[in-house]
């Protein structure tokens, strides 16, 4: 697969999961993300959106060859729920295994088209592929949410990370032990640095926080920090990408960083504003020696890299 291309599904179709994430369940991957197989709505708000369709789910046993298994969670089952407004938009659906019950719990950006309500959606499923059911909307700690991912600590607990405060600064707030809403625990992180589109990873004793900056569907600098705690600490770092167009994180925006064969990789959206429903994908691998976290240009995304050695 090209990367900053269109992708495909097995039968030929493009592939809408943006703004998404990845899991690994049993000897499967599961690609959720936001469904934008419509035209852009004109004049609807904070510039170019699509209607609201719901999420996807794809499964995979590559990461390569992608089936698409319907909607995840589908408008229907979000629209006319309480606290929903009439001009719904869902964006960076985020699902996390429930290591007790099983449950797949899903968090996404629940919002109105001009992104003034900033809440998060939980919806929850029993099985990966759904269909979820939306369980709750949510104002976690009152803070605003907009732009956000859950992280499962290897340390311990499920965080909810979103940007907040109008997209100035990052909150990173515990989940309970239902991971259906926060329990009161937050801290801040990168207060007043416009940070979002956050992207989290735990490797060797360190926390790495991937963002961009707030420049609409644009793409701009991609910045890790890092911190040995995931409540204080945090520090913006640098530009972790190499290769052509790394400045503007090779066109693209950071969707979500997940864990496979031993190496971390990190999803991006290429987001094409005029046409949504034609933005792209990347998946590049993620390397930290040392301390110090870097993402390399590929050209071609076609699986897993070889494990490095122990
Ligand atoms: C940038 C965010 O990262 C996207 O998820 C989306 O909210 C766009 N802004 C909307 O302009």
């Amino acid at each position: 697969m090209r990367n900053a291309t269109l992708w495909l599904d097995e039968e030929g179709q493009a592939i809408q999961a943006h703004g998404g994430c990845l899991l690994q369940y049993r000897d499967q991957w599961y690609w959720y993300g936001e469904d934008k197989d419509a035209d852009n709505l004109i004049g609807c708000g904070q510039g170019d959106q699509t209607p609201f369709r719901g999420f996807s789910c794809y499964r995979s046993p590559d990461l390569v060859h992608w089936h698409r298994m319907g909607f995840a969670l589908a408008a229907e089952d979000v629209q006319e729920k309480e606290g929903v407004p009439p001009d719904v938009v869902g964006e960076r659906p985020k699902v996390v295994r429930d290591p007790v019950t099983g449950r797949f719990v899903m968090w996404f950006h629940l919002d109105n088209r001009a992104y003034t309500l900033a809440r998060a959606g939980v919806a929850v499923s029993d099985c990966p592929e759904g269909p979820f059911r939306l369980a709750a909307v949510r104002h976690p700690n009152r803070k605003d949410v907009r732009d956000m991912t859950l992280f499962q600590d290897p340390e311990g607990g499920t965080w909810l990370i979103h940007s907040g405060d109008w997209n100035k600064t990052l909150y990173i707030a515990r989940l309970d032990d239902r991971l259906t809403d926060v329990t009161g625990l937050y801290a801040k992180a990168f207060v007043d640095q416009e940070r979002e589109a956050p992207a989290a990873l735990y490797w060797k004793g360190t926390y790495y926080l991937l963002t961009s900056g707030c420049t609409g569907w644009e793409p701009n600098t991609l910045l890790y920090g890092q911190s040995r705690e995931l409540l204080c600490g945090w520090k913006l770092v640098a530009d972790p990408c190499e290769g052509p167009g790394c400045r503007r994180t090779f066109g693209g925006q950071g969707a979500h960083l997940f864990v496979a064969g031993n190496r971390p990789y990190l999803l991006l959206d290429h987001w094409n504003p005029g046409r949504l429903r034609l933005s792209g994908y990347s998946i590049l691998p993620v390397l930290v020696n040392n301390g110090v976290l870097t993402v390399p240009w590929r050209d071609e995304w076609s699986g897993l890299e070889p494990s490095p050695l122990p």
